[in-house]
């Protein structure tokens, strides 16, 4: 079974590739989604409490998407797993564009970084791929620099203070299309009476609606003004 959360697109994208025998199978659950501030986002871990109780031959995988290194994002996974007594067999990350622009210097990968993540896509999936029906308990992630303080206190302040929904500002330029309420993970977003976005208290700041909105309407305070917008991936 393939358990996947995706907010732009990305983690899905690595989800099909895993393989309908995977998607499949009974006996391995594979948790595919992206990584947020170096940790697993919230409709994750809350899935993972609330899923029904599995035998206990089910083994259990991360697959993170990331657009740099997950930190130790990978041991709270882990952590959330065991504790539901389950087994936390293998782990992996697997680079993406990036989809962060919330802060001055985060941008959209350039076309070149961006071709250089998806080419080197499929080697990368065949091996997870490989591993997971070989059950090879397998951590394979990219922690990066400084793992520890990425996924404490870095993180701490990041959902302290950078990962609030309150900073949404919705422009002249909606249309009251309703592509941001579509697309959004969590049903987070409502229309007042004049067809504008209302967000709720449900978001995770997954930046589906920003990056969705075919008019670039919405901004994150004004961080992500003038920034391009990620480009779903249709085909490598
Ligand atoms: C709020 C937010 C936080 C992110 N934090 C990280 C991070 O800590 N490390 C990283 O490498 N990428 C980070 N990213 C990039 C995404 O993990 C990456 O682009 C991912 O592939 C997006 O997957 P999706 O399209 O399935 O949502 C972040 C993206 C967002 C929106």
């Amino acid at each position: 079974m393939i358990h996947c959360f995706s907010a732009t697109g990305n983690s899905r994208y690595v989800a099909d590739m895993l393989g309908d025998d995977i998607a499949a199978s009974a006996t391995d659950v594979v948790w595919v989604f992206p990584i947020h501030a170096w940790g697993v986002p919230k409709p994750v871990l809350h899935d993972i409490a609330m899923t029904d109780t599995m035998p206990g031959d089910v083994r259990h995988w991360m697959v993170a998407t990331c657009g740099d290194d997950i930190g130790y994002a990978d041991m709270q996974w882990r952590a959330a797993i065991e504790a539901r007594g389950w087994i936390a067999a293998g782990a992996w990350s697997v680079l993406m564009p990036d989809t962060y622009i919330c802060l001055p210097g985060f941008t959209v990968d350039s076309q070149h970084e961006r071709e250089g993540k998806l080419a080197a896509l499929p080697g990368r999936m065949q091996s997870i791929r490989r591993a997971i029906l070989d059950r090879r308990h397998v951590v394979d992630v990219c922690r990066g620099a400084f793992p520890s303080f990425k996924s404490g206190a870095l993180r701490h302040f990041f959902i302290k203070h950078l990962m609030s929904p309150t900073r949404f500002k919705v422009g002249e330029g909606c249309t009251g299309c309703r592509t941001c309420a579509n697309v959004c993970p969590q049903s987070n977003i409502d229309f007042d009476g004049c067809n504008r976005p209302v967000y709720g208290n449900d978001c995770v700041m997954c930046l589906a609606c920003l990056h969705a909105c075919p008019h670039t309407a919405i901004e994150w305070g004004w961080f992500t003004k003038g920034k391009q917008r990620y480009k779903p991936i249709t085909k490598i």
